[in-house]
């Protein structure tokens, strides 16, 4: 399938006023993504917030059955959250930790998942090791089967990676680490809040028993929204960390019964016109075709990265084999900041990213702050062009 970038970016309100090259903090969303959640948020003011609810069940549940189309897992298998985030400690915290477990995760690790590890790390006694990334920069899958082969370390409890890191073009080779996490028994929580709506994901490729993903960036769905798959049997046995009236039910005195599926780890008040429009953003980059947006930003990424190479003074940071749609760089003599600031003025929106995200990977490469642009499908070459002049 081709793309018909024209049409893409008529349906990109921002791509007017703006060249949008931070996809990986927030995309521009298509207006059918907009245009639902105001309906929505009119239908509320119009006939009450419970009463909407009702009317748009058919709307909120489709959210679900895209999802599952997106992940290829069943709606059942889907919780919707708030972001991201939340939904990653839905299922790490809800895991049981005991002194000497361990924990596997890479260099490249976000830091709200790392934080969350040395928490459960302090409280309990579980041990963290961080992989070793290999020649180029991908979490090594050998020093993985190596370290859980090592027996007399203790038992490997988690296997967390990030799939493609919030500070470069990196995309861990996530299928290989679920083959071993999968010959092992072990539990596999895929951060994929930055590969979703930029690549396919399948679930059962990747051999992921968990996964987390945010709605705002590469999907291009509301702010606010998340969502979080785990496998339905590993879902059957986890007790979440927090409950309420939605993922349990209080059966009697001194009883509840947690719901049977995912949505365990979802409560109950959410925002409905935000749920809505994450379902419309997920069947938008469905219909584009998920294979069709992955080599278009990995061809927008590259040809950015050589254009940048090609300047003197401009330096590329992006580690990886097979790069994705995250381009870090720093311009000699510039603080990033700055950068940032400047392009700005340009009406070029690019971010930066900091040590504190990713301390692991940027504490090795002696690295405070990045520049970071990252272009999605409806970004155009001249839109580069703009970039490169300005820096
Ligand atoms: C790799 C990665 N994981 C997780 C998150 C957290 O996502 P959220 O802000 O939706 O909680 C981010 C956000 O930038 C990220 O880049």
């Amino acid at each position: 399938m081709t793309l018909d970038v024209d049409r893409l970016r008529a349906d990109t309100p921002g791509c007017a006023n703006v060249a949008h090259l931070n996809n990986a903090g927030a995309a521009l969303p298509p207006r059918p993504v907009t245009e639902a959640q105001i309906d929505h948020l009119r239908l509320e003011a119009a006939i009450g917030g419970y009463e909407a609810r009702n009317r748009a069940a058919d709307k909120v549940d489709h959210a679900y059955d895209a999802i599952a189309r997106l992940l290829n897992c069943q709606p059942d298998e889907v919780a919707i959250v708030e972001n991201a985030t939340r939904a990653w400690d839905m299922a790490f915290y809800a895991l049981p930790f005991e002194r000497g477990d361990r924990i596997l995760t890479g260099q490249a690790e976000y830091a709200s998942n790392y934080l969350p590890f040395l928490q459960v790390a302090h409280r309990t006694g579980a041990v963290i090791e961080a992989v070793p990334d290999d020649a180029f920069g991908q979490i090594d899958t050998a020093a993985i089967a190596a370290t859980i082969a090592d027996r007399s370390k203790g038992p490997v409890k988690l296997i967390s990676v990030c799939h493609v890191p919030t500070n470069g073009g990196l995309v861990n080779p996530a299928a290989a680490v679920g083959r071993i996490a999968a010959e092992h028994g072990i539990p596999f929580l895929l951060d994929a809040c930055q590969s979703a709506g930029q690549m396919p994901l399948d679930v059962k490729a990747l051999g992921c028993t968990m996964l987390s993903v945010t709605g705002r960036k590469f999907l291009r769905g509301p702010r606010g929204t998340g969502f979080l798959y785990v496998r339905k049997d590993w879902a059957q046995r986890l007790e979440p960390p927090l409950i309420d009236l939605h993922s349990a039910s209080w059966t009697g005195p001194d009883s509840y019964v947690l719901q049977p599926n995912t949505r365990r780890f979802e409560n109950w008040e959410c925002n409905i016109a935000a749920k809505i429009g994450l379902g419309v953003a997920v069947d938008y980059a469905l219909d584009v075709g998920l294979d069709t947006i992955r080599k278009r930003v990995s061809a927008l990424a590259s040809g950015l990265r050589a254009r940048l190479d090609d300047q003197p003074g401009l330096v590329v940071l992006d580690k990886g084999l097979a790069k994705a749609g995250i381009v870090t760089f720093l311009k000699v003599g510039e603080e990033p900041e700055d950068t940032k600031r400047r392009l700005t003025e340009a009406h070029i929106n690019v971010s930066t990213t900091t040590r504190e995200s990713t301390y692991l990977d940027m504490a090795e490469r002696d690295i405070d702050t990045m520049v970071r642009a990252s272009p999605h499908y409806y970004n155009t070459e001249e839109e580069l062009d703009r970039l490169v002049a300005a820096l």
